[in-house]
């Protein structure tokens, strides 16, 4: 299957899943889009499944075993609430996530954008002012297929590693609401660990 002919749902209709969807559609691609109160029922059969929601929905998030998931969503405590899972620096949010959607092959990406970013500063590839996304997941193909998504969005896909390795562009880091460049970025995820929040999480993982 070529890229432009998957499927994407999105699960969210808010602010970000609105934005993700008119990028995608500009893109080519044929996207369905559920709030909490739509049937989710053609998001969850699309090929490629957006979580777009606010990050404690987590628990009332449908079904995804065996469906690729890209995890866009932040914990921010003053929309969240405090969630002592989510304040344990030893998983990064998508680890926690991923632990409640058993077989969902979950990337993390998107996240660290701002709103207007997504709205309004994607660019075709080869473009001076192109920005950069992070992408994290634990399955390499999964984690391409993703990067060629972002690509098609009209930001430059930079990889991070494993999902573990989303924390470091989680809220507090550097990465975190960055206009960068790919060569930015890639430096700024390198600098984390020899940053403050890196401490703390390599402290709390015993790194
Ligand atoms: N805003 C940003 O700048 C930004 C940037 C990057 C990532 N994020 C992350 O993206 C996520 C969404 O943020 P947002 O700014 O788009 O929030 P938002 O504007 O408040 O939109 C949230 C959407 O999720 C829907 N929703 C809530 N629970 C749901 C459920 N169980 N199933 C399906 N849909 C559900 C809401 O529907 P109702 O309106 O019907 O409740 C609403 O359409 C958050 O995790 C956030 O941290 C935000």
């Amino acid at each position: 299957m070529t890229d432009s002919r998957l499927t994407v749902g999105i699960l969210g209709a808010g602010r970000v899943g609105k934005a993700i969807a008119a990028l995608l559609r500009t893109a080519g691609y044929d996207v369905a889009m559920a709030g909490s109160l739509d049937d989710p029922g053609t998001v969850v059969s699309a090929d490629v499944v957006v979580l777009a929601v606010p990050l404690h929905q987590y628990r009332n998030l449908p079904d995804l075993a065996g469906t690729l998931v890209i995890d866009a969503m932040n914990y921010w405590w003053e929309l969240d609430g405090s969630r002592p899972e989510f304040e344990d620096a030893t998983t990064s949010s998508s680890e926690v996530v991923a632990l409640h959607l058993p077989g969902a092959r979950i990337v993390k990406t998107l996240n660290h954008l701002s709103g207007y970013a997504l709205e309004e500063l994607a660019r075709p590839r080869g473009s001076a002012d192109r920005i950069a996304v992070a992408v994290a997941g634990d399955d390499s193909a999964d984690t391409e297929v993703v990067a060629t998504l972002v690509d098609h969005m009209g930001f430059e896909p930079v990889r991070a590693g494993k999902l573990a390795y989303g924390v470091k562009f989680e809220p507090l880091t550097e990465a975190f609401g960055a206009d960068a460049s790919a060569a930015e970025l890639h430096d700024m995820l390198e600098r984390f660990w020899g940053s403050q929040r890196g401490r703390v999480v390599a402290r709390a993982r015993g790194l």
